[in-house]
């Protein structure tokens, strides 16, 4: 089935309370938790590594959906995997050798997620189908929160539907998802929204209640 998941990112979330925002977003709403993972190398920003997402995972009931903006990616896989990541994004620009990074997801017993950059077509993934369960299609430039919706993008999302047929691969969109974006993202066949300032602007751990509202509106 198709219904829309909803992946708040904790990037827009209050760091010194990962553990209580985490529960803050699912007990408002949020189908999984997105974690942006980002090394200041391949993404012009640095947010943290495999030990905050250990240190997160037992606040988190369902799916920890692990983001890594980072390269090289192969030597950090086993250990994101053991901090218990149940999907690992890895971008396909990160290095040569997407196809062997993606067989060492599925190896380290994770699911494996491909994420494109806007520059990157969607053919760039065509013969990978086999071996991934999520595409994420990258709506901004990888690294920060808060930024515009790049609305090219939106029939990059349309091809990958036709591409990916009736397989059972999740098509995620992250970056500027909002009340009036995700509508064309969900129309085009995405199924899994990425979404940070849209979901936690105006709530906090101790008033709650905005998340709940935004991840509705969304
Ligand atoms: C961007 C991250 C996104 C980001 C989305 O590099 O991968 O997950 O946090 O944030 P918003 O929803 O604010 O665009
Ligand atoms: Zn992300």
């Amino acid at each position: 089935d198709r219904s829309i998941k909803i992946a708040p990112s904790i990037l827009s979330a209050d760091f010194a309370n990962f553990g209580a925002e985490c529960e803050a977003i699912e007990a408002q709403g949020a189908d999984w938790v997105h974690v942006d993972v980002m090394d200041g190398h391949f993404v012009p920003n640095i947010t943290f590594g495999p030990a905050t997402c250990a240190a997160i995972r037992p606040h988190i009931k369902g799916v920890m959906d692990v983001h890594l903006m980072i390269a090289p990616v192969d030597p950090y896989i086993e250990a994101f995997a053991k901090a218990g990541a149940d999907v690992i994004t890895a971008h396909v620009e990160a290095g040569p050798h997407i196809h062997r990074t993606l067989q060492a997801i599925r190896g380290a017993g994770a699911k494996a997620g491909v994420a494109l950059n806007p520059g990157t077509p969607a053919s760039s993934i065509e013969h990978l189908l086999d071996m991934v369960d999520l595409v994420c299609v990258m709506t901004v430039n990888p690294g920060f929160g808060g930024q515009k919706f790049i609305h090219s993008q939106v029939d990059k999302v349309r091809q990958l539907r036709t591409m990916i047929g009736d397989r059972a691969i999740h098509i995620e969109i992250d970056g500027g998802v909002d009340p009036t974006t995700a509508p064309l993202v969900a129309a085009a066949g995405a199924d899994v929204l990425v979404a940070g300032s849209a979901v936690f602007r105006g709530g906090s751990v101790s008033d709650p209640a905005p998340y709940g509202e935004n991840i509705r509106a969304i």
